[in-house]
């Protein structure tokens, strides 16, 4: 960050005050932005990071994070077996939205949600991936739309629809908010849903918390480490008797 800053300074030779020279190289980092392109499915998806180097709670959700980047390349994998075509799906905290994207390549029908201030961010990706001048690539074009857990949820009514997947990967890391995801994710399943929140080990006491959390709210069918041990991905039910409408 430091080595940034120094390095935007430099590039700067007007004669204006340090003050103003700073506000600029801070205003240039805050909208700093970078493109990875992956080889996924048979194709390349390109995503765009804002805010890079920024460290507040926006920016996280303009970053790709390698939990997300792992299970987008999982999916791929032999050891993979879970089909998703034609099947309904919602995102939770899809972030840069690579998740979703690859998801819409295997012929899913997939909603993406993220806070209202990044989903923006979360459109430019899907639309640049996923529609090219008007044509839809992918067999249902992903939709995007806003869902803070636990308080947009009078807009996703009950069992309408009845998604087969709730995705959530890398959304394990606040924890004042991990009864409003266990309740999000509960308002979103029926008894057929399957869902699949992948988190990394970074805190282990905030994470073990969580976890507890989730095995004693689902019905846990098993889990699986995703490139390595750190990132685990847990695969639930809703337990029975829960959300019948
Ligand atoms: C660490 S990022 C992971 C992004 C993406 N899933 C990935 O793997 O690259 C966590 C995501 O959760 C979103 N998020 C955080 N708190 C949230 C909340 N209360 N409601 C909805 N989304 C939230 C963030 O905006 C961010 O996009």
């Amino acid at each position: 960050m430091g080595d940034l800053l120094a390095e935007l300074l430099a590039q700067n030779d007007k004669p204006v005050s340090y003050a103003d020279r700073l506000e600029r190289a801070r205003d240039m980092m805050r909208t700093r932005r970078r493109r990875q392109v992956f080889q996924l499915l048979g194709r390349e998806i390109s995503i765009w990071e804002s805010d890079v180097g920024e460290e507040t709670d926006l920016a996280i959700g303009k970053r790709l994070w390698p939990g997300g980047v792992a299970f987008a390349e999982f999916l791929e994998s032999e050891n993979f077996n879970m089909s998703f075509e034609d099947k309904k799906v919602i995102e939770l905290g899809a972030g840069t939205g690579l998740v979703g994207i690859a998801l819409s390549f295997l012929g899913a029908d997939v909603t993406l949600t993220d806070l209202p201030d990044i989903i923006s961010y979360t459109e430019e990706n899907v639309l640049l991936n996923t529609v090219d001048n008007d044509t839809p690539l992918c067999k249902y074009t992903p939709q995007v739309r806003p869902l803070t857990w636990g308080r947009d949820l009078a807009a996703y009514p009950r069992n309408d629809p009845r998604y087969d997947y709730v995705i959530g990967m890398e959304c394990v890391y606040i924890e004042p908010v991990f009864d409003d995801l266990i309740a999000t994710i509960k308002h979103l399943s029926t008894e057929n849903t399957v869902i699949l929140i992948g988190y990394h080990v970074r805190i282990k006491k905030r994470e073990e918390k969580f976890r507890k959390l989730f095995f004693e709210n689902f019905d846990v069918l098993g889990e699986f480490a995703v490139k390595g041990p750190a990132f685990t991905v847990l695969m639930a039910k809703i337990l029975p008797g829960e959300n019948i409408s």
